[in-house]
């Protein structure tokens, strides 16, 4: 099948190549050019474990190409894709800017019959203004070729986003008529084989769903955060509560780690967005404020630790950060915890040295050079001259690290871990100060004694 997605980031590349691998002819465009020149150039502009094969592999062999031209890729796909971003507006809401852009390119140059995709994450109601943006330029140019809107949300996980896309758990596909259903399903067909995963609904539904699952995710973290917390104040230890309520198979172990606050690209905007659209149906999303607000909470957690064990002191300190991404397995910096704190920091007069396996070009195009951030080449190379180390992100290189050398690099034999990745008791007797989330002897601290 012949198919066209808009927008090459996290979300098109991996649907473009992955769509290409089992067998389609695919042209993923986007309109930042020098992005597609990378891509031609054999280059992955994002790190996301098995792309790089897949990419190159259809790349030989033609089914899959990468452009900034509109007309070659509206002329063609019989399926339209969009994948571009919904960033937030001022107000919280979805920014839907790039979607009505695309549509409007497809409707000004599709000359029959299109299926547009909508694989953004957007807020009910916007396959109707994908549909009126294009009927109205089609109306604009005396043109009235027949096309039709789906809603198919995407739920891969950065990290493991090709996988998630060759094996989903679902696809949802939100339409108004049977006809689109059938061609939906003929080309997920490849990724239906072990049992129909295709959830079929009305569009509005399927457009819910994706900020449902969202909402939900970031719920139980934000609970168990909450909880942590609280933990801490009672002198329980939030790891063993998380094992207690984990087996209860109704609650189940996934999503339910404390730490020091979700980030990433979506769970925070989409929370944001799903509670404005709340607002403008005059509800009040009272769950998901209390969700945004313990995480915005939580995202300072370590700087908080940070700052008192320091007694307030922060000038002229330098913390180790190892750690950016929002996540494991991914280098997408996008409203990570780490940028909280490397902010909070900062604006303390605290120096940062930071290290993390793949985000470190990403750091380095955040925030250019300057002489508060360090971007290490390792981990050791981060504690070198430290007073503290901070962990945000559990990358497993970061779970058995070399304790003594950490030790004997800091001024101050100091970990704030926002991950739980050690053992309190373990830690303490290796004579650190150790400050986890929501474990008691993780707040139980000897000061900085310098
Ligand atoms: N990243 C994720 O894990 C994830 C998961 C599920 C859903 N989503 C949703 O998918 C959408 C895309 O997310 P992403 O992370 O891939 O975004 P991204 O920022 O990585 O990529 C978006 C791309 O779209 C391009 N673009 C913008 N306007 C364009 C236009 N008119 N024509 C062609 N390209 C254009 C941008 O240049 C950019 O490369 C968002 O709505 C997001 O919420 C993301």
């Amino acid at each position: 099948m012949k198919v066209s997605v808009f927008g090459s980031g996290y979300v098109g590349l991996v649907t473009g190549a992955c769509l290409a691998e089992v067998g389609n002819e695919v042209v993923c465009i986007d309109i930042d050019e020098r992005k597609i020149n990378r891509l031609n150039q054999g280059e992955i502009p994002i790190y996301e474990p098995g792309l790089d094969g897949i990419i190159t592999r259809n790349m030989a062999s033609n089914r899959l190409r990468f452009t900034t031209d509109a007309d070659l890729a509206v002329a063609h796909g019989l399926f339209q894709f969009i994948a571009v971003g919904t960033p937030p507006d001022e107000d919280g809401s979805a920014d839907l800017q790039y979607v009505l852009a695309v549509a409007r390119s497809i409707g000004e140059r599709m000359q029959d019959y299109r299926v547009i995709v909508n694989k953004s994450t957007v807020p009910v109601g916007t396959a109707d203004r994908v549909r009126e943006a294009v009927s109205e330029v089609q109306s604009a140019l005396g043109k009235a070729v027949e096309f039709d809107v789906v809603s198919n949300p995407e739920f891969l996980k950065e990290g493991a986003a090709v996988e998630d896309f060759m094996k989903p758990d679902r696809i949802v596909v939100g339409t108004d008529n049977p006809r689109t259903t059938e061609l939906l399903r003929a080309l997920y067909v490849p990724f239906n084989r072990n049992h129909d995963r295709l959830v079929c609904m009305d569009i509005r539904s399927a457009e819910l769903t994706k900020y449902a699952a969202n909402a939900m995710l970031a719920t139980k973290i934000s609970f168990m955060n909450e909880l942590a917390n609280l933990a801490e104040r009672l002198g329980a230890d939030i790891e063993n509560v998380r094992v207690g309520i984990g087996s209860d198979p109704r609650i189940g172990y996934h999503f339910i780690y404390p730490g020091c606050g979700y980030g990433g690209s979506c769970f925070p905007k989409d929370v944001k967005a799903l509670e404005r659209t709340a607002r403008d149906v005059d509800y009040v999303a009272e769950l998901l404020q209390a969700v945004e607000a313990v995480n915005d909470r939580q995202k300072l957690k370590l700087f908080d630790k940070i700052k008192a064990y320091f007694k307030d002191s922060l000038q002229g300190k330098t913390i180790a950060l190892w750690g950016l991404a929002f996540k494991p397995n991914t280098d997408d910096m996008r409203d990570a915890p780490s940028r909280i704190l490397m902010q909070a920091l900062w604006n303390e007069g605290a120096k940062v040295r930071a290290f993390d396996p793949v985000a470190m070009h990403e750091a380095k195009r955040i925030y250019g050079e300057r002489a508060d951030l360090v971007c290490c080449e390792n981990a050791d190379a981060a504690l070198k001259g430290a007073d503290a180390l901070a962990i945000v992100t559990e990358w497993n290189v970061f779970r058995s690290p070399d304790f003594d050398a950490i030790k004997a690099a800091l001024s101050h034999p100091a970990i704030f871990d926002g991950r739980n990745l050690y053992d309190p008791t373990r830690m303490q007797a290796l004579g650190f100060d150790y400050f986890s989330i929501g474990r008691t002897q993780g707040t139980i601290s000897n000061m900085a004694k310098g």
